[in-house]
């Protein structure tokens, strides 16, 4: 009785966990292979929440760098297109692993830091349904494609992902990334994500296309058939139990399929070969913001924030919600 009393407690003033950074895996996070112990346990908790310290820039892990568990997670190449995913799924090995939420949307930000995470420039910004609002928890649904700037320099970088939802609540994850390649060298090579076959990973659905030109998804215990052209409107599914919900599958499965087409004809884009801004001239991510000591204060409820400074590339949202700009 006493245990479950304390269990309860402790669920309760921690049931606040929210999204985190998927992909790439962070530094500290659950599924980076090269962390060592017990995963960071707040990686999806905003900034300051249940009693915390404010953990500071990338929630404090940027001393992992140049060690063992700060090596390189992922190899982008400038110019590529790629993507990161988010994830609402509790942090596993830890305590305190209680299972998040997206909030239904608010704005994010991802970008580099080639000077070890002093300076942060913007990447991409998501002016609202950040996460997508109606695409739930799983990565597999949360999957966001970005140009990596043309002129990043080659080395090691430091990738950022930051959200503000509309509860004034701020997350930053960062993942240790390799920059690799130079795609002014030969123009006539297209980016090496467009040739080499995809390969199945945590964060990409099952997506096997066949003879058939029939789509193949795996999700939910059901095996589900979509034909490629993109305006398909059915999905046939067939699900190890009855008791499931085929229907709701196949809704599913056919978002999915509508997605991984559209994501092969951006795939299928080149790679950018220049910037209309260079890198080092791209604004600074908004990282002081919704908590205390925080030098900008974003509006809230019932508007998403509008970056001020959202830089060359911006993916305007689904217009559900206002936008405004934070008073900072
Ligand atoms: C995201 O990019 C990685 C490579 O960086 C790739 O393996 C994966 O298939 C991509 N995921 C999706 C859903 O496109």
């Amino acid at each position: 009785m006493f245990s479950k009393a304390i269990i309860a407690l402790a669920v309760a003033s921690l049931a606040t966990a929210h999204m985190h950074l998927d992909f790439p895996p962070t530094l500290k996070g659950d599924n980076n292979p090269h962390t060592k112990g017990q995963a960071d346990p707040y990686l999806n908790y905003p900034y300051g929440c249940c009693g915390q310290e404010q953990p500071g820039v990338c929630r404090g892990h940027l001393d992992l760098l140049d060690t063992d568990e700060g090596k390189p997670v992922v190899t982008w190449s400038p110019g590529q297109k790629a993507n990161f995913s988010l994830s609402g799924h509790s942090i596993q090995n830890t305590i305190e692993n209680v299972e998040g939420g997206n909030h239904y949307g608010g704005s994010c930000q991802v970008g580099f830091s080639v000077d070890k995470g002093k300076t942060f420039k913007v990447a991409t910004t998501w002016q609202g349904n950040c996460p997508l609002r109606n695409e739930g928890e799983d990565p597999s649904s949360q999957v966001f494609d970005f140009h990596v700037p043309a002129d990043l320099p080659s080395g090691d970088a430091v990738f950022s992902w930051v959200w503000i939802n509309r509860e004034k609540e701020f997350f930053m994850n960062c993942a240790s990334v390799t920059i690799s390649g130079d795609n002014n060298d030969s123009p006539e090579q297209p980016e090496p994500t467009t040739t080499s076959p995809s390969t199945p990973s945590q964060t990409s659905p099952a997506y096997t296309p066949k003879p058939t030109g029939n789509a193949q998804y795996t999700l939910e215990g059901c095996t589900c058939e979509c034909p490629t052209e993109t305006y398909s409107s059915k999905c046939d599914c067939t699900c190890d139990s009855p008791s499931t919900k085929r229907h709701l599958v196949e809704r599913k499965a056919l978002s999915m399929h509508k997605r991984a087409l559209a994501r092969a004809d951006k795939l299928n884009a080149p790679a950018r070969r220049a910037e209309a801004v260079a890198f080092n001239s791209r604004p600074d991510m908004l990282l002081s913001i919704d908590f205390a000591g925080a030098e900008c204060h974003s509006q809230g409820n019932p508007v998403e924030l509008k970056f001020p400074n959202p830089g060359p590339d911006v993916v305007e949202g689904d217009g559900e919600y206002e936008l405004s700009t934070p008073s900072c």
